[in-house]
């Protein structure tokens, strides 16, 4: 059967030469197509004598055996070098750095807030936090600011729509970060419900808060930082102690001065509004308004369950915003919020 060896090494070179799959597969057809060589030899089978037939056949089939795996060996070979192409036309290297790769910054008001938030922790106050969709109560009523107080008219607000597209009752966008003081009253004496004595009450709360108001020093959404200290000797001399005292770390200059102009809120009595004046630089001498403060009415007190004979308290509310334009000497406010990032990166 010398003539079937040569056929496999025939085959064998002649699948060994073809690259594209196509060819191959018209190639397989010489072989063992319905006339192809091994076919062939089968046809032949019939006419050998009868004694031949076993040992042909099984001569034959070895044959063509050789031949299929002859072709299913190039069929993988032809397969995995079109994958090892591929994979070397679209190879990625990983470790290239990325293209257009942006350095992001910090909001300048952010930088403030975090600040604010370093400077008071630092005297051992904690952080809270409270919903910018607020209840009317927390905003006005648990704040001694009744119904048809006149206060609620100076802080009109964004009120809400219902499903109904109706003003939604009983909610609006806060008006300021105080309710979070009645939030967190509330709570603690919740939490020390069943001790003997309270523990002290000392927090600061930034947060947007909403208004109706829009020009270069004002804008309909804003921040402040609220801060609220309760205990059983806290006076309007520990307010005063710890404004100045943040205020010189804030803006890290001893030459400023500190002044607390009488003033009015429902939630407070004695209330002031807080002043700073810079003793050098481009703004010395003026008295520019920077925050509101005063003794924790006794009314917010007992709305919130604290015993007003025995427990004492100062809050103050700063406009972080105002305090960024002037640390920074930025004097429209509009500017924190256009997302201009000529302006924006000058912070970072
Ligand atoms: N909530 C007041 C305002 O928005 C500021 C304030 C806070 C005043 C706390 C006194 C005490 O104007």
């Amino acid at each position: 059967m010398q003539n079937l060896d040569d056929l496999i090494t025939a085959a064998e070179s002649a699948f060994a030469a073809i690259h594209d799959p196509n060819v191959l597969e018209q190639e397989k057809a010489r072989y063992l197509g319905k006339s192809g060589q091994i076919t062939e030899w089968l046809k032949g089978l019939a006419k050998l004598p009868p004694e031949e037939r076993k040992s042909a056949g099984a001569a034959i089939n070895r044959a063509k055996a050789a031949v299929e795996a002859a072709l299913t060996a190039r069929r993988e070979a032809l397969k995995e070098a079109a994958l090892n192409m591929r994979l070397a036309e679209e190879a990625l290297d990983v470790t290239l750095p990325g293209r257009g790769e942006a350095q992001g910054g910090l909001h300048p008001v952010t930088r403030t807030l975090e600040r604010i938030e370093t400077l008071f922790r630092s005297i051992g106050f904690t952080v809270a936090d409270g919903p910018e969709i607020e209840e009317d109560f927390f905003n006005f009523t648990a704040l001694n600011t009744p119904e048809d107080h006149p206060a609620r008219s100076m802080h009109d607000t964004f009120y809400l729509l219902d499903e109904n597209g109706k003003v939604a009752e009983n909610v609006l966008l806060r008006t300021h970060t105080s309710p979070i003081q009645a939030r967190y009253m509330q709570a603690h004496v919740a939490k020390y419900k069943d001790c003997e004595t309270m523990p002290e009450i000392r927090i600061i709360a930034p947060g947007r808060v909403y208004r109706v108001d829009s020009d270069a020093t004002h804008s309909p959404m804003f921040h402040q930082v609220e801060g609220l200290w309760v205990g059983e000797t806290v006076s309007f001399a520990d307010l005063k102690g710890v404004i100045a005292d943040f205020l010189r770390r804030f803006f890290e200059t001893d030459d400023l001065k500190v002044r607390f102009r009488p003033s009015f809120f429902p939630f407070t009595e004695p209330s002031a509004e807080i002043d700073v004046a810079f003793m050098k630089g481009a703004l010395e001498g003026r008295w520019l308004e920077i925050a509101g403060c005063g003794m924790v009415h006794p009314n917010v007190l007992k709305h919130a369950g604290i015993d007003a004979e025995k427990y004492t308290g100062f809050a103050f509310g700063f406009g972080p915003d105002r305090l960024t334009m002037l640390r920074y000497g930025v004097n429209d406010l509009r500017l924190f919020f256009e997302g201009d990032l000529r302006f924006l990166r000058q912070f970072v």
